[in-house]
């Protein structure tokens, strides 16, 4: 494929809206300067919109296209489909899903409670994106005040049926002027996976600097662009990652708010994230992880167009791998099935083209997303027990990020002759 757009819906403008509520730019949404997609992954539907088998036929397509703005460093999607196609009350995706998961929130949560949040009198966290309350539930069993602000309704009940207090919204500056004149100023706000998914970021980093106090800290975490780069895990490429963030391009972002980047940690989750700690400029040193990061993109070419020349070639190389090997696998009358019907498995499964010929089902742990379609590709999804019985050939890896915890769970698969197909960082088939 080449790199141009498959689709082109004629329109000039930044962030005009089609009747679907899509929003097509041709401007960067943090700087303004032109920007084009680098390549394009085809038609894709919702990542997390796994369809009723009667539903087939009205599924939601745009183009999967990413660009770089040569100007600020964003690497970010040129379509995305409206906030309320992806974040409603069906919302597919809940965090507490993966036990490292639980484990990871609860460090974090830790962390913040040890740091930023030490020695101060009856201190306020706001969580924006707080999903079924994977990190709050540890504020709350502290007693500290807290409030989380999530837009998907299904998951903030979950939350709200653990006594978290959560809001039912997307996050705006009229939200956050709501909140701290009903509750106070921040002490911390936290966004974990769900910056990366607010289109209009200028909106949310105004809002998050007149609800943060003076000495507030906001801790931004999410997939990181050079793990993507570095491992070609273009699956981390989907429609709510309507941005990927480097330590550069944040930094940039969030300056014109009067937020200041003071510390970057790297952490393993989502295969390959990174926190970002922000803070009002000059109100804490700033820690020289910053300069060590930005000194590492920019030997890496985070910064450079030709970069993304390359990523867009290796990310044709491995769908013609994992292709070869799926089409191989079945002529010789292999049984392979999914493990994981994860967010990023859409990019995977509609961009390679992969079908319910390839794999019978996609096992799965989250009930809403059993006896569904998989987005665009249609494979059934079972729930989890399925995969043992009985276990097939091969299972392709699409929760890769999770790999180290499914293979102590799958031990008896793997001993009974069974493999893993994984395609990050390359197309391989493990026992
Ligand atoms: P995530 O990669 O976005 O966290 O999504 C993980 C998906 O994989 C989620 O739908 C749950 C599923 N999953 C399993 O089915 N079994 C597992 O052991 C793990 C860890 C995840
Ligand atoms: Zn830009």
């Amino acid at each position: 494929m080449g790199s141009g757009l498959l689709v082109h819906r004629g329109c000039g403008s930044n962030g005009s809206n089609d009747s679907h509520g899509l929003t097509i730019v041709t401007t960067c949404r943090i700087c303004g300067d032109a920007i084009a997609a680098f390549m394009s992954f085809g038609e894709m539907p919702i990542a997390n919109g796994f369809l009723d088998p009667g539903s087939v036929g009205n599924e939601y397509f745009f183009e999967l296209a990413p660009a770089f703005c040569a100007h600020c460093g964003m690497v970010q999607l040129v379509e995305q489909p409206a906030p309320e196609r992806m974040f409603h009350d069906n919302y597919a995706f809940h965090s507490g899903t993966s036990q490292t998961m639980r484990r990871h929130f609860a460090t974090f949560a830790r962390s913040v409670i040890d740091g930023p949040l030490r020695g101060r009198t009856d201190p306020f966290v706001v969580e924006l994106g707080s999903n079924d309350g994977i990190m709050l539930r540890h504020f709350k069993a502290r007693g500290i005040r807290h409030l989380g602000v999530e837009p998907s309704d299904n998951v903030a009940a979950l939350a709200r049926g653990l006594g978290i207090d959560t809001i039912g919204a997307f996050f705006n500056r009229a939200l956050a002027d709501r909140i701290v004149a009903e509750r106070g100023r921040a002490d911390v706000v936290l966004a974990a996976n769900v910056m990366c998914h607010i289109a209009d970021l200028p909106e949310a980093a105004a809002g998050i600097a007149r609800l943060l106090k003076s000495d507030g800290v906001l801790i931004v975490e999410d997939p990181y662009l050079g793990a993507t780069i570095d491992k070609t895990s273009y699956d981390q490429i989907y429609d709510e990652h309507v941005f990927l963030f480097s330590v550069t391009s944040i930094a940039k972002a969030f300056a014109p708010h009067g937020l200041a980047l003071a510390d970057v940690q790297e952490q393993p989750t989502h295969g390959g994230s990174m926190r970002y700690v922000l803070v009002p400029a000059g109100s804490r040193p700033v820690a020289p992880s910053v300069e060590s990061w930005r000194a590492r993109e920019a030997v890496q070419g985070l910064g450079r167009p030709d970069t993304y020349e390359r990523f867009r070639q290796n990310c044709e190389r491995s769908r013609a791998a994992l292709m070869q090997l799926l089409d191989d696998l079945h002529a010789r009358g292999q049984r392979v099935v999914g493990y994981g019907a994860t967010s990023k498995s859409t990019t995977v499964t509609n961009y390679c083209g992969i079908t319910p010929k390839h794999i019978a089902f996609i096992a799965d742990t989250t009930p809403i997303k059993q006896g569904k379609l998989s987005p665009g590709a249609h494979i059934p999804v079972r729930p989890a027990e399925e995969f043992s019985r009985p276990y097939p050939d091969c299972a392709l890896l699409f929760a890769w990020n999770h790999e180290t915890e499914i293979r102590a769970k799958e031990r008896a698969f793997t001993a009974a002759g069974g493999r893993f197909i994984t395609y990050v960082p390359e197309v391989r088939v493990a026992s």
